[in-house]
C-alpha cells in the first residue's frame, strides 16, 4: 500500500516509457523507406516499440540500451541483436565499424553521440530522429537544455550530409507524449545520383 493509500502494482513501478507501446507517427510515416530486410538500429530502444515493428517486417535489428531487460523476450529471436551499453559513461561507441540501413532515435538526446551516429549509416540509409525540443519545459519533463534540442538543431546537424526529406519543430498533442518535439528524417543519398544536375533523388513522402 502507498502513503496515499492506492496499491501499487508491478505496473505502477514500470517507467512511463516503458508504458508507451504505440509507434510514434513520425517513426510511422517513414519506416517504408528503408530497404526491404536492411538492417536498423534502435538506439536507447527502452522496450523497443519501434525495433519491435520492424522485426515484424523482416528487418535484422539491433536494440542498443543501457538497459535490455524490458527487451529479454527477444532473446535468441532470429534477426534481433540486442546489446547493453551506457551511451553516456565515455566508453567508446559500442558498434564501432557496424553500419544500419536506418537509424531511429526516440525520445533520447545526447549530442556526443552525433558523429558515431551518422558515421553508422549506410549509403541510402534512413535517419529518423525524434526527441524533445526547446519550449517542451512549459509542459513537462524533460527541462534540462542538454536534453533539449535547439530551434533547427536536427537540420544543423545534417546539413551538408544527408538530404533532408521531412522536418518538423513544435507543440506535438497526438503522439505518445504531448510536450514540444523536433522530428526529423533524412536520407544519407547526398553523394549518390544518377542525375545530370548531381542531385539526389526524390523519395516518395506519404501523406500522414
Ligand atoms: C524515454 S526512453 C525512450 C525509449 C524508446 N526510444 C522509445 O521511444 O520508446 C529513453 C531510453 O534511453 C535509455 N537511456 C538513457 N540513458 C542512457 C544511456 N546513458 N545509455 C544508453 N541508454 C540510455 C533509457 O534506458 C531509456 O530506455
Amino acid at each position: 500500500m502507498s502513503k496515499n493509500g492506492t496499491i501499487s502494482t508491478s505496473s505502477d513501478k514500470m517507467p512511463k516509457h516503458l508504458k508507451i507501446t504505440q509507434i510514434s507517427p513520425w517513426v510511422a510515416r517513414w519506416t517504408s523507406l528503408i530497404r526491404p530486410k536492411g538492417s536498423v538500429l534502435d538506439l536507447a530502444a527502452g522496450g523497443g516499440r519501434h525495433g519491435r515493428m520492424l522485426l515484424e517486417r523482416d528487418h535484422k535489428v539491433t536494440f542498443l540500451d543501457r538497459t535490455i531487460e524490458p527487451l529479454s523476450d527477444l532473446e535468441g529471436t532470429p534477426n534481433a541483436q540486442l546489446i547493453e551499453a551506457d551511451l553516456e559513461d565515455g566508453s567508446p561507441w559500442p558498434l564501432d565499424g557496424q553500419k544500419f540501413d536506418a537509424i531511429i532515435v526516440v525520445n533520447y538526446l545526447h549530442r556526443p553521440l552525433f558523429d558515431d551516429l551518422l558515421a553508422s549509416l549506410n549509403p541510402g540509409g534512413i535517419f529518423i530522429y525524434e526527441t524533445f525540443a526547446r519550449g517542451n519545459e512549459d509542459y513537462a519533463r524533460p527541462r534540462n537544455p542538454n536534453h533539449l534540442l535547439r530551434t533547427g538543431e536536427l537540420l544543423d546537424l545534417v546539413s551538408g550530409k544527408l538530404q533532408v526529406i521531412g522536418y518538423e519543430h513544435g507543440l506535438v498533442t497526438n503522439a505518445d507524449i504531448t510536450g514540444v518535439k523536433q522530428r526529423l528524417c533524412a536520407v544519407n543519398d547526398l553523394a549518390i545520383s544518377d542525375r545530370d544536375d548531381q542531385q539526389p533523388k526524390p523519395h516518395t513522402i506519404m501523406t500522414l
